[in-house]
């Protein structure tokens, strides 16, 4: 019963995480385009209230035309937009979910005794700090000398977020590592909203009230974040879909293979920004394509075949004694978790619907077998169920061979 109302938290708190997340980066992206396409204005009454820029636009059958006021405008209206829940709920349901997932079942998707045999509240509490401690340095970082010249601080954020990357995979799981990753950067985006960008506004929302000319420097901090978030969007994202691809979080150099994808995001998203100014350089966009095409060079699996896969004395015989020493191994090691009815706590029906109990099961799903525990070796998942590399070897050896039941 635990298991299954847990499952039904899974889906919706991913629900909602998805559509307010989807709310927060489309008004976000929406304003970055907007601020950079803005023009003159073109009446001189406009420009003489303050007005900076403008921009019209057609959508949803009609005209919208929009004005930036350089500083403020001469008096507020009696209705302000502000953009905030989109960004605090997406943190709050990510905080759930992470909750929910990796530190509830921490010694299913967090902890991986092969990288580090961590106990369930150290692994929590060390996610817990890199989320804490990730958005105080970089806040301090910000603050800092190095603050003032985009340049400098840009690259000292790389190596921070590089160091953060290193860390997190030498302590966790892939999968968790990664999450936590981008849960890391997720909460500098909505702590930058919360304690720089808001404060800023309501700063200089309050000086307009007051009659005074909002100080400036406000507006510029504000921006300074407001463009970081920009450029942590492309990699958090990444990192949100990476639990779903074994080959990315399950290899030995992962945290080089989460580095490179991050890049490529930013670098991506560095190439949309430019395009809204008009012609951009496109060498962002080729050094992000060499980025992802090392990284999927370098994670090739070996041709099918040409793995040397030990021999096990044991199935030196025919088919049909290969077939049945995988089915044990399968049935050991797998179904557990892969059964109509799991047995394994914390699983109320098979993951992603997958099911290994019978033989006709195993010839069906024996690519994704060969993929999962082979190839990725992200199956079992955390090795809860101890395979060993010679029950691996076997695995290989039964897809290698054509995958045969007799
Ligand atoms: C402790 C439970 C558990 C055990 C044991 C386990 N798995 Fe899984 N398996 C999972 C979970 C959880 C997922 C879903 C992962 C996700 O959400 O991406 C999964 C997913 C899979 C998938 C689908 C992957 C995809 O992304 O399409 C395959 C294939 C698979 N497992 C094969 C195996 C094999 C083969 C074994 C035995 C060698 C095994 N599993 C053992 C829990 C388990």
């Amino acid at each position: 019963m635990e298991a299954y109302i847990i499952e039904w938290l899974n889906l919706l708190g991913r629900w909602v995480h998805m559509i307010v997340g989807i709310a927060w980066i489309g008004a976000s992206f929406y304003f970055v385009w907007l601020d950079n396409h803005l023009q003159s204005p073109k009446v001189k009454a406009d420009a003489d209230q303050g007005v900076g820029g403008e921009l019209w636009a057609v959508h949803g059958g009609g005209f919208y035309h929009a004005q930036k006021y350089t500083v403020s405008p001469p008096e507020l209206p009696d209705t302000l937009h502000w953009f905030k829940w989109e960004a605090y709920t997406t943190w709050i349901s990510g905080m759930f979910m992470l909750i929910l997932i990796y530190w509830y079942s921490a010694e299913i998707y967090l902890i991986d005794p092969d990288v580090a045999a961590l106990s369930k509240p150290v692994a929590i509490l060390l996610g817990a700090a890199f989320l804490g401690l990730g958005w105080v340095v970089y806040d301090l970082l910000c603050k800092s000398a190095l603050g003032k010249d985009e340049k400098k601080l840009s690259a000292a954020l790389f190596i921070y977020v590089a160091v953060a990357a290193f860390l997190l995979c030498h302590l966790f799981s892939g999968r968790g590592a990664f999450i936590h990753f981008g849960a890391m950067l997720g909460t500098m985006m909505v702590a930058n909203v919360f304690f720089v960008i808001m404060p800023g506004q309501r700063a200089m929302v309050a000086a307009v009230k007051a009659g005074r000319s909002p100080d400036p420097s406000q507006g510029l901090k504000a921006k300074q974040r407001s463009v970081h978030n920009t450029y942590f969007t492309l990699p958090v994202l990444f990192t949100m879909i990476s639990n779903h691809y074994a080959t990315t979080y399950s290899s030995t150099y992962n945290w080089l293979v989460l580095i490179a994808i991050s890049l490529a995001g930013a670098l991506i998203r560095v190439y949309f920004v430019q395009r809204h100014f008009g012609k951009p350089s496109t060498t962002p966009l080729w050094v992000a394509a060499a980025l992802l095409l090392g990284v999927i060079t370098a994670l090739k699996p070996p041709m099918v075949g040409s793995t040397t896969t030990p021999t096990v004395a044991a199935v030196a015989g025919s088919q049909a004694e290969l077939f049945a020493s995988v089915q044990q191994v399968v049935q050991m090691r797998c179904a557990s978790c892969h059964a109509a009815k799991p047995t394994q706590t914390g699983f109320s029906a098979p993951p992603q619907g997958i099911i290994l109990e019978s033989a006709a099961d195993m010839v069906k799903h024996a690519t994704a077998i060969y993929q999962q525990t082979v190839v990725s070796k992200a199956m079992p998942i955390a090795n809860l169920t101890k395979i060993t590399d010679k029950e691996r070897a076997l695995l290989a050896r039964w897809y290698e061979a054509g995958a045969k039941q007799q």
